[in-house]
């Protein structure tokens, strides 16, 4: 598995309860909103994380069978103690062990960027899709469309000036290219492609608890690891958020593609 793919040890939980409130809750309505007006019988969750999404995709489709997976067991182990509504199963999205043609919507939040082989993991999106099936991502824009991942890229390059971590823009926010998601699912086996940017308002308690997701709940950690002692560099990599976002409270806009495709007729 990829490092950069990696959630372990206490990741998870921070991972939920730092930034999933701050990055994630806004997107999973928006994905469970257009989740339910597909209407579908049979969802595939895939790289579910901790099932932020899958709660909301639970609660707007309750008669629907909803398989969350992710590759990592520690993600795996969190959403089944949490989200018992959905099955929960570990699985690779570039390859998944269920059969042909079974199932109606593949939801994705913020998981394909960490794909080694994206066009893979479309195509096996493709195959297990009925026809007709549909499949719903989310990829976050640029670092500069998000005020807390820039001011996270601001304040490492202050922390760690020498050997500044490059795991923020090259993976989460490395892939925010409408024009490529459009030939990247039309070259796997999908039609009426639809990319939306969608702009939404993040909100946390404090810097603090933003530092502590992105340094200790993300895989920007083990960038952090190697290079000095993680509570440290979190502390200052804190004080250098709250210079930028400020005291108390803190608020900043986000902004991700919510890509809608149709498996196209084989
Ligand atoms: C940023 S998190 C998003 C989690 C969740 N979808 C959400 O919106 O909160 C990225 C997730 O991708 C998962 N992941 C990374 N590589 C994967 C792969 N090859 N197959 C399945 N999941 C993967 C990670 O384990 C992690 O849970």
């Amino acid at each position: 598995m990829p490092i950069d793919a990696q959630w372990v040890g206490s990741m998870p939980e921070l991972y939920d309860s730092r930034l999933g409130p701050a990055l994630f809750a806004p997107y999973a309505s928006e994905l469970a909103r257009r989740a339910a007006a597909l209407a579908p019988a049979t969802v595939l969750e895939l790289a579910a994380g901790t099932g932020r999404v899958t709660t909301q995709l639970v609660r707007a489709l309750p008669h629907a069978h909803v398989l969350a997976t992710d590759l990592n067991d520690g993600m795996v182990a969190w959403g089944g103690a949490h989200v018992p509504g959905a099955t929960w199963q570990q699985a690779d999205a570039q390859q998944l062990d269920l059969p042909g043609g079974t199932v109606e919507l593949v939801v994705c939040s913020f998981g394909v960027m960490f794909l080694p082989d994206r066009l893979r993991g479309y195509r096996e999106v493709a195959r297990v899709l009925a026809p007709q099936g549909a499949l719903l991502l989310t990829v976050w824009d640029v670092v500069a469309a998000n005020a807390f991942a820039q001011a996270l890229v601001d304040a490492l390059a202050v922390v760690l000036p020498e050997q500044t971590p490059d795991f923020v823009a090259r993976i989460p926010h490395g892939y925010a290219d409408p024009d490529r998601l459009r030939a990247d699912l039309a070259e796997a086996g999908f039609q009426d492609v639809a990319v939306d940017r969608v702009v939404l308002l993040g909100r946390a308690p404090s810097a603090q608890v933003l530092a502590e997701g992105f340094c200790g709940g993300t895989p920007l950690r083990f960038a952090l690891e190697q290079r000095g002692q993680l509570d440290e560099l979190t502390a200052r990599v804190a004080a250098e958020l709250e210079l930028r976002l400020g005291p108390g409270p803190v608020e900043g806009e986000l902004a991700a593609y919510v890509v809608t495709a149709r498996r196209a007729p084989r």
